[in-house]
């Protein structure tokens, strides 16, 4: 048996961690031979519904949770951890955007950047779920210095799977033939899916597509499909998010299911593509022995160029928002 590891989940008597922390302890996330060590994070007043959420993954048995530890102190919550999984945030509610989230939630995460800098393993790995994810992630980046940069991620795998989704209902043909999906940008609604470099099976996939329909269909329900989410069930997605948080922790430290295939990770930009360098910002990745690579060389059109600018434009403006928190 491996070493146990350990997590730390934040939000962790919220929607989606009620389902992300039982995917890590039935090992969907790193492997069904890693041990887990739980450390669920939560704000005083969810203590309680904490306490029901321990009871229940108490009641599993899980095989590999070794220990579990419940605390609103993010020092005792962080201490020594290999993941973190930032999920507690405020979620949006109908008629909002994700940016209306950010004054109310950056604070969260400059306080969580310090206590990761203080506590955390130097090599810890991080995934901002709470929105809006990006420059979340930016804050806590910047407030943990001793931390290497790359180790901070946002999540735009939630963003990833939907393309997939799409192109696979379009095309009636099952989501495993299609590679190299990529998201740019911001986990908002400037979003750009790109599918000029996507393959099915060895194909490429805009021969399939009109773009017509890549303008009016699959982009624009790409990214408004969060607030399509909300709108029919009165909360923000949970379940999925949850599912989506497990893959990019797992191909991030495990690999890629799939060989050498794309996936979309919000990360500290080296200004690849042009990209300012002090963004979180999504880009299409390969995943290799814990590590990744920014898919380079691909030739950029003017509609994806025009975009890419777009969605970095709204995430300066993210930053200037925060600036006092960098
Ligand atoms: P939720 O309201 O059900 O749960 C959030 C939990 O976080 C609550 O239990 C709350 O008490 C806790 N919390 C608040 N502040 C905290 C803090 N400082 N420390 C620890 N815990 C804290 O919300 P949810 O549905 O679980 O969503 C959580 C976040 O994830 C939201 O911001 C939502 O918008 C975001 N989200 C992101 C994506 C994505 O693709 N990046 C997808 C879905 C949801
Ligand atoms: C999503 O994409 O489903 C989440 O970011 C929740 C939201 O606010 O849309």
């Amino acid at each position: 048996m491996k070493p146990a590891v350990k997590v730390a989940i934040t939000g962790a008597a919220g929607n989606i961690a009620y389902s992300l922390i039982f995917q890590i302890a039935s090992g969907n996330m790193l492997g069904k031979d890693q041990p887990v060590i739980l450390q669920l994070i939560e704000i005083p007043p969810a203590l309680g519904a904490l306490e029901g959420v321990v009871m229940e993954l108490e009641d599993c048995a899980f095989p590999l949770v070794k220990g579990i530890v419940a605390t609103s102190d993010i020092n005792v919550g962080f201490d020594d951890i290999d993941y973190a999984m930032l999920v507690g945030a405020r979620p949006r509610s109908k008629g909002m955007e994700r940016k209306d989230l950010l004054l109310g939630n950056a604070e969260i995460f400059s306080a969580q950047g310090k206590a990761l800098n203080a506590v955390a393993k130097r090599d810890v790995k991080v995934l901002v779920v709470g929105n809006p994810a990006n420059t979340n992630a930016l804050i806590t980046m910047h407030n943990a210095p001793d931390i290497a940069p790359t180790q901070f991620t946002a999540m735009t795998r939630l963003d990833h799977q939907r393309t997939l989704s799409q192109l696979s209902t379009k095309l009636e043909l099952d989501h495993t033939r299609i590679h190299q999906v990529a998201i740019w940008g911001n986990h908002s609604a400037t979003q750009y899916p790109d599918v000029f470099h996507t393959l099915v099976d060895d194909q490429p996939v805009i021969e399939q597509l009109d773009m017509d329909w890549i303008e009016k269909a699959l982009i624009p329900d790409v990214q408004t499909r969060g607030a399509a989410i909300i709108n029919a069930r009165g909360a923000s997605s949970a379940a999925s998010a949850a599912v989506a948080a497990a893959l990019h922790m797992h191909d991030w430290a495990l690999n890629s299911a799939q060989p050498d295939d794309w996936v979309s990770m919000g990360i500290k930009s080296n200004g690849d593509y042009g990209i300012d360098d002090d963004l979180i910002f999504s880009f299409p990745l390969v995943c290799r022995d814990g590590e990744y690579d920014v898919v380079k060389g691909l030739e950029i059109n003017d509609f994806s160029e025009q975009r890419i600018r777009l969605t970095e434009k709204e995430l300066i403006e993210e930053r200037d928002a925060i600036r006092h928190l960098l």
